[in-house]
């Protein structure tokens, strides 16, 4: 497969149009068979249920180049999965979970030209997602729906690649209790523009989210999950029901027990101990592992051991790790790499 002519070392995380698309639209109570198109335009009636009332889901995976040459999907029947739970909760119909690989296997096969090669650190970013398209005034959920895939090539999630970044914590909350948090609807990242914006005039790379509720835990950032490392090598992660269930974070869990002999507690993570542990790291299909130097709450700053200049050990080694399984430098478990 001939790749294109793109400068794959430097890319950022931005949009490349690609040259094909898959898309199915949604009408009478059935999907229509779908199919692959050139045309990278949606043309929607002024009063589309997504544009009056943000009735729109998405997911998120990347396509990898293998150190092997094959090109490879992480764990697509996840997102698959993710995408049901998200539609059922806004209302919207269920895009069948094999059809969704399937969609997902044909987008990254007629563009596998994008697909970056190996070693150059860039990887294909994959974007299922799905809207109401017919128009909707009183407040309901469309009848009609279109579910789209595409790909973009895509670098590091954050400028300046693995160095350690500075997050603050927001006082601003992303998701309420019994509320959307825990599904990857555009409603929840609408909410965090602001307090995204916000930050970054301030200096700051990203938000740490406080549960709503009491403002006392640790929910995760705009978008991704806390990974912990404690002071004895245990890996900690936040558990919560108004945050996104990360692919990610769930394969690492998996990593850290079974690949690496580690202890993992998924629990409850008041903000006050933060200062006690040794790393901190942002992961996600975008932010892989982000390593976190910094944390600021008004003013007081936790600086982690692991310092501003490098990934902390552990987080090297798990970054390492999973980085590895998806490149095909290391034996993944049963069901986790979909060679395309
Ligand atoms: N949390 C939020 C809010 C996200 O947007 C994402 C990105 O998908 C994640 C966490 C990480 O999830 P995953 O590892 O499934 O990509
Ligand atoms: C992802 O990691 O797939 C996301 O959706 C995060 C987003 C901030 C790009």
């Amino acid at each position: 497969m001939e790749k294109k002519n793109l400068d794959w070392s430097n890319i950022g995380f931005g949009y490349v149009q690609t040259d094909k698309r898959y898309v199915s639209n949604f009408k009478d109570g059935a999907w229509d068979e779908g199919g692959l198109t050139d045309d990278a335009n949606v043309v929607l009636n002024e009063c589309a249920g997504v544009l009056q009332y943000a009735q729109t889901v998405f997911e998120g995976m990347k396509a990898y180049t293998t150190e092997q040459g094959k090109t490879v999907i992480f764990r697509p029947d996840l997102n698959a999965e993710r995408m049901v739970q998200s539609a059922k909760r806004l209302e919207m119909p269920v895009f069948p979970e094999d059809r969704f690989v399937d969609a997902v296997v044909q987008t990254v096969k007629a563009n596998e030209a994008y697909v970056p090669p190996y070693g150059t650190g860039a990887t294909l970013y994959i974007r299922p997602y799905m809207f109401g398209t017919n128009p909707v005034i009183g407040v309901k959920p469309a009848d009609e729906y279109q579910f789209r895939v595409f790909g973009t090539p895509v670098g590091p999630y954050f400028k300046g690649g693995v160095k350690p970044l500075t997050i603050k914590v927001s006082d601003f909350d992303r998701a309420a209790p019994h509320g959307s948090g825990h599904i990857k609807a555009g409603l929840n990242y609408a909410m965090s523009m602001h307090a995204i914006v916000t930050a970054h005039q301030e200096g700051f790379d990203e938000n740490l989210y406080l549960d709503a509720a009491t403002r006392t835990n640790v929910e995760e950032t705009g978008g991704a999950n806390f990974l912990f490392v404690t002071k004895d090598g245990k890996l900690v992660t936040p558990k919560s029901n108004s945050i996104l269930p990360s692919i990610t974070r769930r394969s690492l869990v998996y990593v850290a027990k079974e690949y690496l002999g580690m202890e993992v507690e998924e629990r409850t993570v008041p903000f006050a101990e933060v200062k006690e542990f040794a790393e901190c790291g942002l992961c996600g299909t975008a932010a892989v592992i982000s390593p976190v130097g910094k944390i600021v709450d008004h003013g007081n700053e936790i600086c982690f051991p692991s310092g501003m200049t490098d990934m902390g050990p552990v987080t090297k080694k798990l970054y390492d790790t999973l980085t590895g399984i998806q490149m095909g430098r290391i034996e993944a478990p049963k069901g986790w790499i979909k060679v395309v």
